[in-house]
């Protein structure tokens, strides 16, 4: 499978395919980045420039790419795929105000200092521009190359204003009930054979959507799995 091929899988993962672990937490998670991209990019008349601050392989790039001029991905020296790599201090080679969004999925919580990190997305962006951010609630250690934190909803908005910015949405993804069951199947997935941990996602994840569906929205904005967060500079 080739990089182009592994990113649509895992923006479309199958319950039968490779990623039926992370089967309902992946489409959950594209679902909202797509109803954000609705709301807050596509009808944007402006040509946008937008940095994936913290890009891996810029799984979301076929997504939002379709409504912004330039793409640039931002991350750590070792990342190829990176059109700029952050300094060793952090910095990016960007100037003040240069930039319409910053898009940034699943980093803060792998990054050294998260207010640092952010600060240095609110001084790339425009007055107004957004910062689309989404990051863990409860989820299992998965160091890339670090895992530092976990975030709460009241800790995830104060870190987020505290650094300049205005919330404007804010969502939660996968309530605590569907997600004690995720921790649950990845608890015992590492201990089983490989040929059945697909077996094990086939009994798991339809009891994870059954659950997740029983649960209210705001229940799930206050203690989620993951949050999602647009957020415009001061
Ligand atoms: C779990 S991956 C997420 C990659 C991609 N955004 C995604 O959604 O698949 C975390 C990424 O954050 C990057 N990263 C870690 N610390 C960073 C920092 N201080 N600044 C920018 N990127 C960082 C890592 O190199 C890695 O590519």
């Amino acid at each position: 499978m080739n990089e182009r091929e592994a990113g649509i899988e895992r923006l479309y993962p199958s319950i039968f395919g490779r990623m039926a672990t992370r089967y309902y937490y992946l489409r959950q998670l594209r679902q909202k980045i797509e109803e954000v991209i609705q709301q807050f990019v596509a009808n944007n008349p402006a040509k946008l420039t937008l940095a994936d601050y913290g890009c891996g392989n810029k799984p979301y790039q076929p997504l939002i790419a379709p409504f912004v001029e330039k793409y640039i991905g931002i991350d750590l020296p070792e990342n190829t795929s990176a059109d700029i790599h952050i300094s060793p201090e952090g910095r990016i080679q960007l100037a003040d105000n240069s930039l319409d969004v910053v898009l940034s999925t699943q980093v803060l919580e792998h990054v050294v200092n998260p207010t640092a990190y952010l600060l240095e997305a609110q001084r790339v962006l425009k007055k107004d521009g957004q910062l689309i951010l989404s990051t863990h609630g409860y989820w299992m250690f998965h160091p890339d190359p670090t895992d530092f934190w976990r975030w709460t909803s009241t800790g995830l908005q104060k870190v987020v204003s505290e650094a300049g910015f205005e919330i404007v949405y804010f969502k939660g993804i996968i309530g605590r009930s569907a997600m004690g069951l995720q921790l649950f199947q990845d608890g015992i997935l590492f201990k089983l054979p490989q040929f059945l941990r697909p077996i094990l996602a086939l009994i798991m994840q339809p009891l994870i959507i059954f659950f997740d569906k029983t649960t209210a929205q705001e229940t799930r904005d206050k203690d989620a799995c993951t949050f999602i967060l647009v957020a415009k500079k001061k």
